[in-house]
């Protein structure tokens, strides 16, 4: 049976990034390379299932997450229909991507036959997912839902924007330990992360902060446009 080989093992042990004697991968071309053997091994079962894993759900938590809350961020205070698009990013593309992501994981503790959710990474990922899913309801909730009649922003909105950069806080720290932390230890690190994953995760995190941040420019633009709403619902006596 023959696995893709996405994970470009540099030379074992694992040498350290600016080591550029070191063979960088097993298709160095040069006969007389010295690559030892264990490069030529394809990425086993338990590796190849860990990876998908660790793909789609750094996709999910660290690509598409971020990019649903930067949609609102910016798009909010321009059209009225940026809730459809970030509930379409958070929810109808991130669910599935999410999930196959955890499936794998979870095939992969399966696999270890040690049980499921015992260490750091673990647990933290179910918490994570937890947190997602009461994410989603809250979303749904505030949405269709305005209770009572709020003179001010909803103290329930608040907590949505709250809970949201809190899970993104923690699952870039989750994606971080599955790099540097899981994968060694879980896989025995025959085929050590690329440095490439990890220079991947300090863009990804950098470039989330900076963007929302920098939307922060909007918010008295915002906050101007709701106040604006609302004494408009007060005079036709609407519920608000
Ligand atoms: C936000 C992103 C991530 C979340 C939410 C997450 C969550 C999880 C969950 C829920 C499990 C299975 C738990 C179980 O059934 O016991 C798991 C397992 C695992 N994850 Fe992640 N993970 C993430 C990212 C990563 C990354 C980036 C890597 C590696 C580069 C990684 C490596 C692993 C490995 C190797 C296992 C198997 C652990 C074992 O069997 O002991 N994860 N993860
Ligand atoms: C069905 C899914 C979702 C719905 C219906 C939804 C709905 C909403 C609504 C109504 C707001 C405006 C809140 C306010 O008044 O400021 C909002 C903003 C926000 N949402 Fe969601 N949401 C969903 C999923 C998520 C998820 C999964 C996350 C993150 C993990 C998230 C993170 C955020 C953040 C950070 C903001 C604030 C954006 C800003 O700065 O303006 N949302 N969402």
């Amino acid at each position: 049976m023959s696995y893709p080989y996405a994970y470009p093992a540099p030379a074992a042990p694992a040498p350290s990034p600016s080591d550029s004697s070191s063979p960088s991968s097993a298709s160095d071309s040069n006969p007389n390379s010295s690559v030892p053997v264990i490069n030529a091994i394809p990425l086993l079962e338990p590796e190849r299932l860990a990876r998908n894993h660790a793909i789609l759900c750094t996709v999910g938590f660290l690509i598409l997450l971020p990019l649903g809350i930067v949609f609102a961020r910016y798009l909010r205070t321009f059209t009225n229909k940026w809730w459809a698009g970030h509930a379409v990013i958070q929810l109808v593309i991130s669910v599935p991507v999410i999930s196959a992501g955890w499936h794998y994981g979870w095939r992969v503790a399966q696999m270890a036959g040690l049980g499921h959710f015992i260490d750091p990474h673990t647990k933290m990922g179910l918490a994570l997912l937890i947190l997602y899913a009461i994410q989603l309801v809250w979303g749904l909730v505030i949405h269709f839902f305005k209770i009572g009649a709020a003179t001010t922003r909803p103290v329930q909105n608040y907590f949505h924007v709250f809970l949201g950069l809190v899970i993104m806080i923690l699952a870039q720290e989750q994606v971080h330990y599955g790099l540097y932390i899981e994968w060694p230890f879980a896989t025995g690190n025959i085929h050590p992360v690329p440095q490439s994953a990890k220079n991947a995760w300090i863009a990804l995190v950098v470039i989330f902060w900076v963007l929302y941040l920098a939307g922060f420019a909007l918010l008295p633009r915002q906050f101007a446009q709701e106040k604006r709403v609302r004494e408009e619902r007060k005079l036709n006596g609407e519920k608000l």
